[in-house]
C-alpha cells in the first residue's frame, strides 16, 4: 500500500458516474481506501468505509434499506452518519451498542458523485469544477488506467506524446510548427497555455475543428485536468479528466466533454467523435500499461527530463508533498509541435 501523503485526503475526488450510483450499493476504492457507496430512498448519497464492525463483511455487498445501509451478513444496518443502528435478533429492550463506521463527506457535480476521504479538509470540489456549466455537457464517461496517478495526469496534460501514440489522428511529426508553451502557477494548479498553433495537424482537428484562437491545459488540485480550446467562431469546446488514484500502480478517469457556442448535440458528439476518442483513449492506455509494467521491472527512478517537459515536476511536488511547490516559477518554453 502506498504511503499516501495524509493531505491528499483532505481534496475532493470523483468516485463514480451520478447515474450508476443508486439504492444498489457500490463499491469504490481511492487513495487505498475502499468505500460502500449508494443513495437512500430518499436519495441522499450514503459513503461507509467498506467493511462491517461486527465480522468485516463488505457493506458494498449489503443493500440500502430506507435511509440505511444493511450488511449483507448478519443485518447490522447504520444511517449515513456511519451510526448502528439496528442489529436483527436483539430484543426490543436492548439497545444497539454505540458502535460507528466511518464515513465520508459526498457531493454531486457535473455528472459524478465527489468524495472527499478526510473528516475535515476542503468544503466542496475545486474552483475548476464548481465553474464547470453542466448544461453545455455533451459527454460522461468513466475509464480506468493500469497507472499511478502522476503518469497519468502527465500523459493527458502533455503534448509531445500526441506525435507518436496518436500519430496521424491528433499530431504528425512530419508536420511541427514552432509554439510557445506559457506555463503559469495558479492558485489551484497550473495552466499552460500553447502559443502558435492556430491549427493542428492530425485528422481530429480537420474533421470537427475551425481555426483555435486559445489552447489552454489545466491542473486544478487535486486530480482534475483540462484541455481548452477556444475558436475563432466563437466557440469552446473543454475535455476535462478528473483522475482519482485507487491505488499507486491504478487510476480511475473520469471523463466529460463541454461544448459551448456551437450545434454539438449530445447523439452527435457520441456518434461522431465518440469512435475517435475512444482510440485516443485505447492508445493512451496501452503506452501507460506498457510504462507502468517496465517501473515494475525495473522499480521506481527518476526518468530524465528536458525543457519540453513541462508538467511533471509540479505534479510529482503535489502528490509526494501533498501542496504545490511554493514558487513554481511561470515560463515560456520554446517547442515544436
Ligand atoms: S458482518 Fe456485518 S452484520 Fe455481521
Ligand atoms: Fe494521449
Amino acid at each position: 500500500m502506498t504511503p499516501w501523503h495524509p493531505l491528499l485526503s483532505t481534496h475532493w475526488y470523483a468516485v463514480a458516474r451520478a447515474d450508476e450510483v443508486r439504492t444498489r450499493p457500490v463499491a469504490v476504492t481511492l487513495l487505498d481506501t475502499h468505500i460502500a457507496l449508494a443513495r437512500t430512498a430518499g436519495g441522499a448519497l450514503i459513503a461507509l468505509e467498506d467493511r462491517c464492525p461486527h465480522r468485516h463483511a463488505p457493506l458494498s455487498s449489503g443493500c440500502v434499506v430506507g435511509e440505511r445501509l444493511a450488511c449483507p451478513y448478519h443485518g447490522w444496518s447504520f444511517d449515513a452518519d456511519g451510526r448502528l443502528r439496528d442489529v436483527p435478533g436483539l430484543p426490543a429492550d436492548k439497545a444497539p451498542p454505540a458502535i460507528s463506521v466511518r464515513r465520508f463527506a459526498t457531493c454531486e457535480r457535473d455528472g459524478f458523485i465527489w468524495l472527499r476521504p478526510a473528516a475535515t479538509g476542503a468544503e466542496q470540489p475545486n474552483a475548476m469544477i464548481r465553474a464547470t456549466d453542466p448544461a453545455t455537457r455533451r459527454f460522461l464517461w468513466r475509464t480506468r488506467w493500469s497507472a499511478n496517478v502522476v503518469d497519468a495526469m502527465e500523459n493527458f496534460l502533455d503534448p509531445l506524446h500526441t506525435h507518436f501514440i496518436h500519430a496521424g489522428l491528433v499530431r504528425r511529426d512530419g508536420k511541427r510548427v514552432q509554439a510557445t508553451a506559457c506555463f503559469r502557477p495558479t492558485d489551484e494548479g497550473f495552466t499552460v497555455d500553447y502559443r502558435g498553433m492556430p491549427a493542428q495537424s492530425g485528422l481530429l482537428y480537420r474533421l470537427f475543428e475551425s481555426e483555435r484562437t486559445a489552447e489552454r491545459a489545466h491542473f486544478a488540485a487535486p486530480g482534475s485536468t483540462r484541455l481548452e480550446y477556444t475558436y475563432a467562431n466563437g466557440s469552446r469546446v473543454l475535455i476535462d479528466l478528473h483522475f482519482t488514484p485507487r491505488s499507486a500502480v491504478e487510476t480511475d478517469v473520469f471523463i466529460t466533454l463541454h461544448v459551448e457556442g456551437r450545434w454539438a448535440p449530445a447523439w452527435a458528439v457520441r456518434l461522431l467523435a465518440w469512435p475517435f476518442l475512444k482510440r485516443v483513449n485505447d492508445q493512451d492506455m496501452a503506452m501507460l500499461a506498457l510504462q507502468a509494467g517496465n517501473k515494475r521491472r525495473f522499480g521506481e527512478r527518476n526518468g530524465a527530463s528536458t525543457s519540453l517537459d513541462i508538467v511533471r515536476g509540479t505534479l510529482e511536488h503535489f502528490w509526494t508533498q501533498g501542496v504545490m511547490p511554493s514558487a513554481p516559477v511561470a515560463r515560456d518554453v520554446k517547442m515544436l509541435l
